[in-house]
């Protein structure tokens, strides 16, 4: 199996100077996770892969794994760099608080990712740099880990916080809206507000981004479990929960994958359309298809979406009927019951 991805075609020239491959934040590539002992990554889809492999894995969240990169000393350790360019700055400060100063690493991505401009940002961490290879519209820098100083700040300094009226949010790089509430999310929630019951149910915030559907939620004393299949989303989330004295359970899954047999009273959603630049229905089309699975008898799964996409046929398809509660040309606003099994 030869690499398919660029910057892994530009990594495998290389191979020969890799002994223990751990690579950070990469591309699915079959190539890289044959050729790799571990990953460090907050993208499910990446973990599973690298998972099924008996490779090691870890989020750059899960204290328990903490050591496995252990000193780094035994390890090549390649960052692939991220298209958004904040977040690949997050990486490097916390490549240099995980392992001690002076660990080398190399930093691989594709000159559209913008991987031109990595060399500027590392100096002005205090890193070095050295050029290593060139090809593949791909470059490959090598640096090492530095004691970060005060004016360079922390990796946590990356995770910010944004008012919106009657909640605290707290986002990363990465994560989607990053500071921005999303104006479908804003219709779906007002729109909630005259129609969830006021007792407390068991809900799902399915995809949960930053957390301001578990957060506006849990205000309002529903028991709430939000998933995200970013370890980014998870962690805000969390962050966002805790920001505003509220309590969840946030877990990391691809759809309902980390649910299996778990019912709900409602499953509330803003649904992904994109994978990175594509559009990608894939994990929208799960969720509506097996949202009866999860719903309680008399449960309701509601979602907001884009006017053009094409969830009114799948909720006919899984729930046999549904109703707009809210439309403002944009967004709409849908809800399904789940009446009988
Ligand atoms: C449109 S955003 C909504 C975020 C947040 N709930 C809001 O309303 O602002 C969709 C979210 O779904 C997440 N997502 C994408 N694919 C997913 C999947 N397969 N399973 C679970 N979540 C997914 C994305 O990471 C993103 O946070």
């Amino acid at each position: 199996m030869s690499a398919q991805d660029p910057a892994c075609q530009l990594l495998a020239r290389q191979q020969d100077n890799y002994d223990a491959l751990w690579v950070v934040g990469p591309p699915i590539d079959s190539w890289l996770v044959d050729r790799s002992a571990g990953v460090v990554s907050g993208d499910h889809d990446v973990l599973i892969e690298w998972a099924t492999k008996g490779k090691q894995v870890r989020t750059p969240f899960d204290i328990a794994t903490d050591d496995a990169l252990g000193n780094g000393q035994d390890k090549d350790i390649v960052l692939f760099w991220p298209k958004a360019h904040q977040l690949g700055i997050w990486w490097l400060k916390w490549l240099c608080e995980q392992l001690p100063s002076g660990t080398p690493f190399d930093i691989v991505g594709a000159h559209l990712g913008g991987i031109k401009r990595v060399p500027q940002m590392l100096e002005e961490l205090g890193l070095p740099w050295d050029k290593r290879d060139n090809a593949r519209r791909c470059t490959l820098f090598a640096s090492h880990t530095v004691a970060l100083n005060s004016a360079s700040g922390s990796s946590d300094t990356a995770w910010q916080t944004f008012e919106t009226p009657g909640l605290t949010l707290v986002s990363h790089p990465g994560v989607f809206g990053h500071g921005k509430v999303d104006e479908g999310t804003l219709l779906m929630l007002e729109s909630l507000e005259s129609s969830l019951p006021k007792k407390p149910l068991k809900v799902l915030d399915m995809g949960c981004g930053d957390g301001i559907i578990s957060a506006w939620l849990a205000q309002r004393g529903h028991l709430v479990t939000a998933v995200d299949v970013s370890a980014f989303a998870v962690e805000a989330c969390k962050r966002t929960l805790t920001a505003n004295g509220l309590e969840g359970r946030v877990l990391r899954s691809d759809v309902f994958s980390a649910l299996e047999g778990e019912q709900f009273d409602w499953i509330v959603s803003n649904p992904p359309f994109h994978k990175e630049r594509d559009i990608s229905y894939g994990p929208s089309q799960r969720l509506i298809s097996k949202a009866p699975e999860h719903l309680k008898t008399g449960g309701r799964l509601v979602i907001v979406a884009n006017g053009f996409l094409p969830y009114p046929d799948h909720l006919q398809r899984a729930f046999q009927d549904f109703h707009i509660l809210a439309d403002n040309r944009r967004f709409k606003v849908y809800t399904a019951k789940q009446l009988s099994r």
